[in-house]
């Protein structure tokens, strides 16, 4: 079936840009709050804070039925952690997910975050997340310098091989469009597919989310309908921006320099629109 991709104006994707940075603050919060003692609850609780001072909504409290404001996702956890009161320690990884609503318009974004700083983690639990970061990078890179929706997945799957062709790349989870709704068309894959999906095109502002997990790819459910952790008991690392592409080019939405920093190594240099 054939879905219309909703083409954002300028003015909506300043819009964005204001979701984007609140989404952003709430869950720098979060990190924050990602200290030995604390409960998932707790970093919860902080990121709300943040979108709530903000005048700003979540878009995942009640999203079929979620029931908090981020997914707090802690090691073997993939995605979808609910926050509940789980006492983080030392080494734990914890992969933080939430956005908000600005004035009818989303943003979404997640980050990986070690309780204690890296310094106190494995060494392999680091690179996973690094590399789950950097195979994010390789993706937004590629949604500048695409042609299709697919060069982005494509873009994903090479540099995680590239990497690290012992982690396990996740594909039972994928990105998403974005904008008067969280999830919207296109599906953005996070590996090489043969349909390349839509052309890309300016006012189109997706969310690039790869998964990269030490063991398996199977994932599996938890009774609670939203917990999905990684069947082998393996660790998990999840990173998400959202990025609009314009006339002039791209801008992460959910990042404070639009990505200036992260994509210069790609040869991509973000343009703002004013
Ligand atoms: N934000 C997640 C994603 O990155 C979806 C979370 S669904 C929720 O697409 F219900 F947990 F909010
Ligand atoms: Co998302």
């Amino acid at each position: 079936m054939f879905h219309a991709v909703e083409l954002k104006t300028d003015d909506q994707i300043r819009t964005m840009r204001r979701a984007g940075l609140v989404t952003r603050a709430a869950l720098e919060a979060a990190r924050a709050a990602c200290v030995p003692g604390a409960t998932t609850a707790d970093v919860d609780a902080a990121g709300a804070r943040v979108i709530e001072e903000a005048g700003a909504t979540s878009n995942f409290k009640g999203y079929h039925g979620y029931p908090a404001t981020l997914c707090v996702s802690v090691n073997e956890v993939v995605v979808h952690g609910i926050p509940d009161d789980r006492v983080l320690g030392v080494g734990d990884m914890v992969s933080i997910d939430g956005g908000a609503i600005v004035d009818g318009l989303h943003g979404d974004s997640a980050l990986t975050v070690f309780v204690g700083g890296e310094e106190a983690a494995d060494p392999a639990h680091v690179r996973l997340s690094r590399t789950t970061e950097e195979i994010m990078w390789a993706g937004i890179a590629a949604m500048a310098t695409g042609k299709r929706v697919g060069d982005i997945g494509a873009a994903i799957e090479d540099r995680a091989v590239e990497l690290a062709p012992d982690l396990g790349l996740i594909e039972d989870f994928t990105g998403h469009g974005i904008g008067t709704q969280m999830h919207m068309d296109p599906e953005v894959l996070n590996y090489r597919a043969k349909k390349m999906g839509p052309k890309l095109k300016p006012g189109m502002c997706l969310c690039i989310e790869p998964m990269l997990v030490a063991g398996d790819i199977d994932t599996k459910t938890l009774d609670d309908d939203w917990t999905v952790v990684t069947v082998d008991g393996s660790r998990a690392s999840h990173w998400e921006h959202a990025v609009a592409r314009h006339a002039g080019g791209i801008w992460v939405l959910t990042s404070p320099d639009g990505g200036a920093e992260r994509l210069a190594p790609y040869g991509v240099v973000p343009v703002p629109l004013d």
